[in-house]
């Protein structure tokens, strides 16, 4: 066996990395579960890549009680426990820019003291101006923290300098189109939308930001990117997780709210949309919401003819026995919530008409893998029918999002041999394999962003409403009840109800992990 990689970096075109500015990173939340698990570490590896300005400080704050060496030393802990071990003169460094205030969220006395102590901070870290409140609360708090901020008058709307406080805001954006309107109209009655960075972490991921670069930056797909050549497309977020420990959200959320109404939708638009004029936050926004609206509207009944919905039940992953979603803690036993969606979808514009999106999500799954694949059509004649092949199978180009994240095309070429003698063949590209280890997390990229202002990978407001209103039927049919919720086997590929989906269209799901 060689060694030879499959896929070479030929030349670097373009890798430059803007260094934030000076900031004063707020964290509501502090002592919460997605600080400790995914954002400390990716501050500090900011900070480590030197992307951080030395000009910097966290202010961690939660009702916990906490003193600043306290939290330093948590940080730590959670640092070296997400990065294994980190150089100590480095962490320690970092962590002397941490500090910590406990107070209640609804105390407006909080703020003032939120106030009195970033203005001490911003003078001992030389920072001015820059200043970033990242909400990682419950959404119930959303409105209560925008409310005391802007009275504090930290929100600074309305001022010029006001582009550089921004508010940062963690899915879920309301639960329906009403409540995501009515969250809206809230925040920016405190903050303007230049402002507020919502994020959707998934298009924080290395793999979801290509997939602009792989269209665009290329001039050989986007001809065949359409209708006259493409038969259809498959987004799977298959996942081998339960709900964790997270089950009083999910019951209250499932799988079309938590996944379907943000990632996926993410990734099916910047899949299909048009190009945008730059790569500027609005124009790139402008053309995922545009490709949102061009979705064909779903009614009541779609939720029979064109979605399918499905429960795990207790089941074998990895050789370990798992409980069934309805004997998670915090989840109602006889709950109907979905933690499978499955969903067939039609873009109406000139590139996509009649092309169809199969979309699917679920929870314990056999395995995790985010793929998007697309299927070309066939060759419209065999010209190796005498050789006994009728049919030959089509082009599959699948952009592997997570894990073994990379790109793959499949297509046939003669195999040495007899005269006819032809084999499916794959061009493989693996990140791992080019640029080694593992992409960084999503959080790095949208943090670094967030403090540079660049909005691109948020999530603008009306992204939110114009997805929330498409899957509203949805909502209400599964709220009525009125379609049924199958269950299957924790472990599973998928189940016979799902599947009916796309082969009454004569299609096939792709295998997990089929790249
Ligand atoms: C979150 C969902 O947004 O994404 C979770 O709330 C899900 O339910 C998670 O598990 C999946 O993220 P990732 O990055 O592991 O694919």
């Amino acid at each position: 066996m060689s060694n030879i990689l499959p896929t070479v970096l030929l030349q670097e075109i373009a890798c430059a990395e803007t260094k934030a500015s000076p900031c004063g990173l707020v964290v509501f939340g502090a002592s919460g579960d997605l600080v400790r698990r995914k954002l400390i570490s990716s501050v500090f590896e900011l900070y480590k890549r030197d992307l951080l300005n030395e000009n910097f400080y966290f202010l961690g704050c939660s009702r916990s009680m906490f003193s600043d060496q306290q939290f330093r030393d948590d940080a730590a802990d959670c640092i070296r426990k997400c990065l294994g071990d980190v150089p100590p003169d480095l962490l320690s460094r970092f962590t002397a820019k941490l500090y910590y205030l406990t107070g209640n969220y609804d105390d407006q006395s909080f703020y003032k003291s939120i106030a009195s102590r970033m203005t001490r901070l911003e003078e001992k870290h030389n920072v001015s101006g820059s200043r970033v409140f990242y909400l990682a609360v419950p959404p119930m708090l959303y409105e209560t923290i925008v409310k005391w901020l802007d009275a504090a008058g930290l929100s600074c709307v309305g001022r010029p300098e006001c582009e550089m406080v921004r508010v940062v805001i963690e899915k879920p954006f309301g639960r329906d189109y009403q409540s995501a309107a009515e969250l809206n109209q809230t925040i920016q009655s405190h903050f303007s939308e230049r402002q507020i960075y919502r994020i959707d972490h998934y298009l924080g991921k290395e793999t979801v930001q290509n997939i602009l670069m792989f269209r665009f930056a290329n001039a050989i797909f986007e001809p065949i990117w359409n209708r006259n050549f493409i038969d259809h497309i498959q987004i799977t977020i298959a996942e081998s997780v339960g709900v964790e420990h997270r089950g009083g959200y999910y019951d209250k959320s499932g799988a079309l709210r938590d996944m379907f109404q943000n990632h996926m939708l993410g990734m099916l638009s910047l899949v299909a949309m048009e190009p945008p004029v730059s790569f500027e936050a609005d124009h790139v926004r402008d053309e995922k919401v545009k490709l949102l609206r061009c979705i064909r509207p779903l009614t009541e009944q779609s939720a029979d003819t064109d979605f399918v919905r499905g429960q795990y039940a207790a089941g074998v992953i990895d050789g370990a026995s798992v409980p069934g979603y309805r004997q998670e803690p915090n989840v109602d036993a006889g709950s109907t919530t979905e933690t499978f969606v499955a969903a067939r979808l039609f873009v109406d514009n000139w590139r996509w008409q009649d092309v169809p999106f199969y979309l699917r999500t679920g929870k314990r799954l056999s395995k995790k893998d985010t793929e998007i694949a697309i299927t070309f059509k066939k060759v419209p004649h065999s010209m190796f029918i005498s050789a006994g092949l009728p049919e030959l199978p089509p082009n599959t180009l699948v952009m592997q999002i997570q894990p073994r994240e990379g790109i793959s095309l499949q297509f046939q070429a003669k195999r040495p041999g007899s005269k006819v003698c032809m084999g499916t063949l794959k061009l493989q590209f693996s990140y791992a394999d080019v640029f080694g280890g593992e992409p960084p997390e999503a959080y790095e990229r949208l943090l670094l962003d967030c403090m540079l202002g660049d909005q691109t990978l948020f999530t603008r407001q009306d992204d939110v409403e114009v997805s929330w209103r498409l899957i509203a039927p949805i909502l209400q049919a599964w709220e009525n009840q009125t379609t049924n919720l199958y269950e299957y086997r924790a472990g599973s590929v998928s189940f016979p109800q799902a599947d009916r989906l796309i082969e009454s269209d004569g299609r096939k799901w792709r295998k997990l992990s089929e790249t």
